[in-house]
């Protein structure tokens, strides 16, 4: 073993910690996670296997219990194995899993949209929010923002209108035109000949800040970089 490690060096049950570190071979011998350097598991990050979800907490095969803080990358703001949505999951996967939505409909594509539209914005003199276009997670959500804009130019004539403005320090996903309008050079860097060109903007200012100057309670420090996500898991690893 090299390096630092913050391996836990006692576990209450030598044979939850002995299933642990199964899971944790079995893993990287076919897994690369995702925005992680590889070289740093086992030894340094160790991974954390688990085996089941409840409300805010996740069950480690290690046996311990592990309070997830960021919601599982904040995709499950509602806690793990909720009882109301797995059950309309499964019963809407005994009912019907997928259909295409290219030339087919279903009640709940439509049924959403409608709900998702009532309380969107509408400002006098600018058309409503009238359609929805569905995605499948954010990334995926930023590409169809990027491709409908110019496919909104090029309907009305203008095709040459090929460069989008994004804002400085922006995070937009890991896709290639997000990362593009994105801001972070830990994950744009390598991929920046691959990268359509974008002009950055300066990010607006703090709430009641001076222009330039951080929010007016804050300590007047310099702004902290953000963490990259091996560092913030560093940190909780620490712990
Ligand atoms: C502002 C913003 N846009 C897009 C994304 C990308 O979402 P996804 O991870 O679902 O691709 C994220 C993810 O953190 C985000 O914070």
């Amino acid at each position: 073993m090299h390096g630092r490690t913050h391996e836990p060096q006692i576990l209450a049950d030598p044979a939850a910690a002995q299933s642990a570190i199964q899971w944790r071979t079995r893993d990287l011998g076919v897994l690369w996670h995702p925005c992680t350097q590889m070289r740093e598991h086992p030894d340094v990050l160790p991974l954390v296997p688990i085996e089941r979800g409840d409300g805010a907490w996740l069950l480690g095969y290690d046996g311990r219990r592990y309070l997830d803080g960021v919601s599982s990358w904040w995709t499950n703001l509602h806690g793990h194995a909720e009882p109301r949505i797995a059950e309309a999951i499964a019963r809407q996967a005994r009912t019907l899993e997928q259909v295409i939505l290219a030339g087919f409909s279903h009640a709940p594509a439509v049924e959403l949209a409608e709900r998702l539209l009532a309380p969107a914005p509408r400002q006098p003199g600018r058309a409503p929010f009238t359609k929805v276009f569905y995605a499948d997670n954010g990334s995926a959500g930023v590409e169809v923002a990027l491709k409908m804009a110019f496919h909104w130019f090029r309907n009305r004539g203008e095709p040459g209108r090929t460069k989008f403005v994004a804002l400085e320090n922006g995070y937009h996903g890991e896709t290639l035109g997000a990362l593009a309008v994105g801001d972070i050079p830990l994950y744009r860097r390598i991929y920046a000949p691959l990268l359509a060109e974008a002009l950055f903007a300066p990010s607006p200012d703090a709430y009641q800040a001076a222009p330039g100057k951080p929010p007016r309670n804050a300590p007047r420090a310099p702004p902290t970089p953000l963490p990259t996500c091996s560092t913030a898991i560093r940190a909780r690893s620490a712990r």
